[in-house]
């Protein structure tokens, strides 16, 4: 196992198990690493690809270290890296202690995070405990075990409603559209029990009342924590306890029979136990979505999670009223359980930021994709940029999903045949679902595979780039300093030095309406404009970074400045 190296760029680095700590602690150092951290997701399969089969892969990743290490970022996240049928893209795990194949192997995971650490970086890995994949070694037992056996335990298995059976057990539907239910077949023909899916039917959901379920996750926690993890990423982290009597949702039942029912804390309240028996730097981070704030910040009590995205800042419309109501209730929410809040503007579920602030509509929600709107290309962008030095300059963790820092648009026209989300398919199309935003990046050349894969290779990448991505490869931003990549690692740059930045507190100014004002530690002002004409800059020492050009000396219209204050 390795340690994370103390990175030098990082002024704000709280890591307590650094190698080279030399002790003269600053005041910000007294905080852990993941109240500040900026974490890129890396989406595996879309990053970079070595070997020329067209899948992204970890000696692919490896490759990039330098280019994320002068990115300016802390930690990487991983979508999950296991062997998967991917029937969802890897989050239907056959393996939780191995390495996709396609992706390579463990001593290449090996391999990658001691080169992580080794430049300061940290690494969190993805952990699915909701369900597994119908080719994981447990599911296949329980397809050739008897009802009632141990083995079926582990999941839910039920008999069907009927004089034959014939009908699922309850009334739930699947979040990736159709029933929530698939039946067994023996292979002589006849039927059998009914299994529970609340995704596809290829990913059968756990029983976390099964006492082998919940060893066997701490002993999987264990297993990437010995590994060298820094931090787990937990999917669907309120949905994995269940009602034991399945009733239909159409009888109302309160509580909720899926979602973030009580029982689930105890479930965190081991891994958080398990996450401390390693110093206490390993940090847990849920995907919650959540909209009652006092439940969700109950997964933050001190013995549980250590914080989870922040889905309502990236679902809200980029309108300064909304989005200084959602900063304020994140910022009173976490305080409150004393968690850093967590900026979130894409990932690899949503429409990318971009497309989304070029809609007329700039809100989102999972279940209205909006394709096939108009979308302005270029005001997308500009408020993007704007976005960004918004979000990095908010307190607490941040995220950076691949891609954004390119500036990349949702890809809304591939082909049918070649779309590969359970989403699209289960809804006969009618939900687009999100290849569109898991498009392989661009990183050089003037035509696909753009540097994806390398040149001459065999296959074409997973899913078709746009030709018109030729101006948005890393080759081509790469030193122009009007790039989203030269302004993300201008701004992640400030962020690691200036010790305002990351954690803490923020003092919102008096400003106008459509505009957000707020200082933190009192000589870092950070001013965006959301209105649709040009204001003034309050007085101040320094510009230190704008997302758009000054229009002598005023802050035009979707644009965001920071800026060095007197005291
Ligand atoms: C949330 C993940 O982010 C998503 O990609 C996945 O399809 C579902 N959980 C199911 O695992
Ligand atoms: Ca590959």
């Amino acid at each position: 196992m390795t340690t994370v190296q103390e990175n030098t760029l990082n002024d704000t680095d709280t890591d307590t198990g650094v190698d080279t700590d030399t002790g003269d602690a600053a005041p910000a150092r007294a905080r852990a690493w993941w109240r500040s951290a900026t974490i890129y997701q890396v989406y595996t399969r879309s990053f970079a690809d070595s070997n020329g089969d067209g899948i992204g892969d970890l000696p692919g990743v490896r490759a990039k270290l330098p280019y994320l290490a002068a990115l300016g970022v802390d930690a990487l996240w991983f979508n999950p890296w296991y062997p998967s049928p991917m029937a969802d893209a890897g989050y239907d795990i056959a393996d939780y202690r191995d390495i996709e194949p396609a992706f390579g192997t463990l001593a290449d995971a090996d391999a990658l995070i001691a080169q992580a650490h080794a430049r300061g970086i940290r690494i969190i890995v993805d952990i699915v405990p909701n369900h597994c994949s119908d080719r994981h070694r447990w599911f296949l037992q329980a397809v050739d075990s008897e009802p009632g056996s141990r083995e079926r335990s582990r999941f839910w298995f039920r008999p069907g409603r009927g004089e034959d059976g014939s009908q699922p057990p309850n009334d739930w539907r699947s979040i990736f559209g159709g029933p929530a239910w698939t039946r067994l077949t023996a292979s002589d023909g006849t039927p059998g029990e009914w299994y529970l899916h609340l995704f596809a039917p290829e990913q059968p959901d756990l029983n976390w009342s099964s006492p082998d379920v919940r060893a066997e996750f701490e002993d999987v926690l264990r297993f990437w924590f010995d590994r060298g993890a820094d931090g787990i990423r937990i999917d669907s982290a309120a949905l994995v306890t269940k009602d034991p009597d399945l009733p239909d949702l159409s009888s109302n039942p309160d509580p909720h029979p899926y979602e973030d029912r009580d029982d689930v804390h105890e479930i965190y309240r081991a891994w958080r136990a398990v996450a401390e028996s390693y110093g206490g730097d390993r940090a847990l981070i849920g995907e919650l979505w959540i909209p009652d704030a006092e439940r969700f910040a109950r997964y933050f009590r001190p013995d549980e999670l250590h914080s989870a995205f922040n889905f309502p800042y990236l679902c809200s419309a980029w309108d300064a009223a909304q989005l200084r109501s959602v900063i304020e209730q994140t910022l009173a929410v976490h305080a409150r359980v004393d968690a850093p809040a967590t900026w979130v503007l894409s990932n690899h579920d949503v429409d990318r930021h971009v497309s989304r602030y070029g809609r007329s509509d700039t809100s989102f929600g999972l279940d209205r994709r909006e394709h096939g709107r108009p979308v302005d290309v270029g005001l997308g962008t500009r408020r993007a940029r704007a976005a960004a030095m918004l979000t990095f300059a908010l307190p607490g963790a941040a995220y950076v999903y691949q891609g954004d820092e390119l500036g990349l648009w949702e890809v809304e026209n591939i082909p049918a045949d070649l779309r590969q989300d359970p989403i699209w398919r289960r809804t006969g199309g009618s939900d687009p679902g999100r290849d569109g935003c898991r498009v392989p990046l661009p990183w050089s050349g003037a035509a696909p595979p753009f540097g994806f894969s390398p040149d001459g290779a065999p296959a074409d990448p997973w899913l078709p780039q746009p030709p018109a991505w030729s101006g948005l490869t890393v080759e081509a931003e790469d030193g122009d300093l009007r790039s989203m990549l030269e302004l993300y690692r201008a701004a992640l740059r400030i962020r690691r030095q200036d010790p305002a930045l990351g954690d803490g507190t923020l003092t919102w100014m008096p400003s106008g309406e459509s505009v957000l004002d707020f200082l933190r530690d009192g000589r870092f002002r950070c001013v965006a404009n959301l209105s649709p004409t040009d204001i003034a800059l309050p007085p101040h020492e320094d510009v230190l970074l704008q997302s758009t050009d000054l229009a002598e000396g005023l802050l035009p219209p979707d644009a965001t400045v920071w800026l060095r204050v007197a005291d």
